[in-house]
């Protein structure tokens, strides 16, 4: 190959390529480490300095792609390849919908002393987020707590939780997550006192996935019903406190008409006592004066009806001892349950 004067610019760059970088300059992959989601398309670059005829691509252990210059490429519909520049040096490797299978070394051959380049896959999956339960009505101040379910994740999801939209302190939730060997179950509790209502909303994403998965739930807050315990308390003491008037009432009542009985019982008793020493007095001095029979008969009058037995008890002096106390008792019997309420001066006789 005639090289002109014009050219030795080009072949010195190249000649300080290989210098730098050795053979492997002439035959390169990128990127070599590749992280993407299930079902999106990753697409890898080989570059070849130099003759080649053939190159071969494998994805988990299989040869799933070739391409012979010059321009011809067998190509499937998850796997495909194009020239990405006129002549021939560079080749776009491309996996449509790329799943976890997939997962693992992609590797690419050129034929003669080329050998091969590795590249890392990593595909990651996004499964589902669910809050447990549903939405929810609580009272004021209740002790609330949100499960959220997240399944068929790899790897491990971050799971985080919103309300209303603002991120929620990590103390306030735990997650827990299980691999059952091809992909991750987590489980997130959520716990907090409801104060308003709110809309709790549970993220899950992995490194890949531009917009977290998310599902959302709404707390509806009702006011706090009466505490019972308080009305029950405010009525019993209440209660308590109208039954001790009540009694202390009661009491008052009783001791008073209780005394009252107690001071005619002895007005009685000293009136009985007077009449007796009275009626003595006539059987022993068989005198009358005549003012207070006449005073008590007047005064008797006023009650009208209960004249005769007052008239009675004055008109019997001259009985015995004896007698007159049963006859005066007696009189007394009458007179009380005639008139004695009615006129208690009566008997200060
Ligand atoms: C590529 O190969 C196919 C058959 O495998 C053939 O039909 C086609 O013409 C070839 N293309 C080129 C550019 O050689
Ligand atoms: C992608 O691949 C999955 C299986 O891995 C298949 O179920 C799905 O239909 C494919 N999607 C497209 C758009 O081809
Ligand atoms: C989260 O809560 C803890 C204590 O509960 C507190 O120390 C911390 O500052 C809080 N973090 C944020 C970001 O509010
Ligand atoms: C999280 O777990 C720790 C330890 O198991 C526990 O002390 C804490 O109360 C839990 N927090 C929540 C919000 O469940
Ligand atoms: C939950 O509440 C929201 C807002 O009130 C409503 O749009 C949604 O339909 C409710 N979901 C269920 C399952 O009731
Ligand atoms: C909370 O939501 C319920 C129904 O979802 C509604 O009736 C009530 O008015 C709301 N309360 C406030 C304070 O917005």
């Amino acid at each position: 190959m005639a090289v002109s004067w014009k050219s030795w610019p080009n072949l010195l760059w190249i000649y300080l390529i290989l210098g730098t970088t050795g053979v492997s300059g002439q035959f390169e992959l990128q990127p070599l480490n590749s992280t993407v989601l299930q079902g999106s398309d990753v697409r890898f670059r080989a570059t070849v300095q130099g003759q080649w005829n053939v190159m071969t691509w494998n994805v988990g252990g299989f040869l799933v792609l070739t391409v012979v210059v010059p321009g011809n490429i067998t190509s499937s519909s998850q796997f495909s390849a194009t020239f990405c520049s006129s002549d021939d040096s560079c080749v776009d490797f491309t996996i449509h919908n790329v799943s976890r299978r997939d997962s693992g070394p992609v590797i690419c051959s050129v034929q003669g002393q080329y050998g091969s380049r590795t590249a890392q896959l990593n595909v990651e999956e996004s499964g589902t987020v669910s809050i447990m339960g549903g939405n929810v009505t609580v009272e004021k101040e209740q002790h609330v707590e949100f499960k959220c379910i997240t399944t068929a994740w790899f790897p491990k999801p971050a799971v985080s939780w919103a309300q209303n939209g603002q991120d929620v302190n990590t103390s306030l939730y735990n997650t827990t997550s299980m691999f059952d060997g091809d992909s991750y179950t987590s489980t997130s509790v959520l716990q907090f006192q409801a104060v308003t209502n709110t809309t709790v909303e549970c993220q899950a994403t992995v490194q890949t996935l531009i917009n977290p998965k998310t599902t959302s739930v709404f707390l509806s807050v009702v006011p706090k019903p009466p505490d019972w315990t308080v009305l029950i308390a405010v009525v019993v003491s209440f209660g308590g406190c109208a039954l001790l008037v009540l009694l202390i009432l009661g009491i008052i009542f009783c001791y008073r008409r209780r005394k009252e009985k107690q001071s005619s019982y002895q007005d009685e008793m000293s009136r009985r006592v007077r009449r007796q020493s009275q009626g003595q007095g006539q059987v022993n001095t068989g005198y009358v004066p005549e003012g207070r029979t006449s005073a008590a008969a007047s005064e008797l009058n006023d009650s009208g009806f209960c004249q005769a037995n007052g008239s009675n008890i004055a008109e019997r002096p001259d009985v015995k001892s004896n007698q007159t106390e049963k006859d005066y008792s007696s009189a007394y019997h009458n007179v009380d349950q005639s008139c004695f309420r009615k006129h208690r001066h009566v008997t200060i006789v």
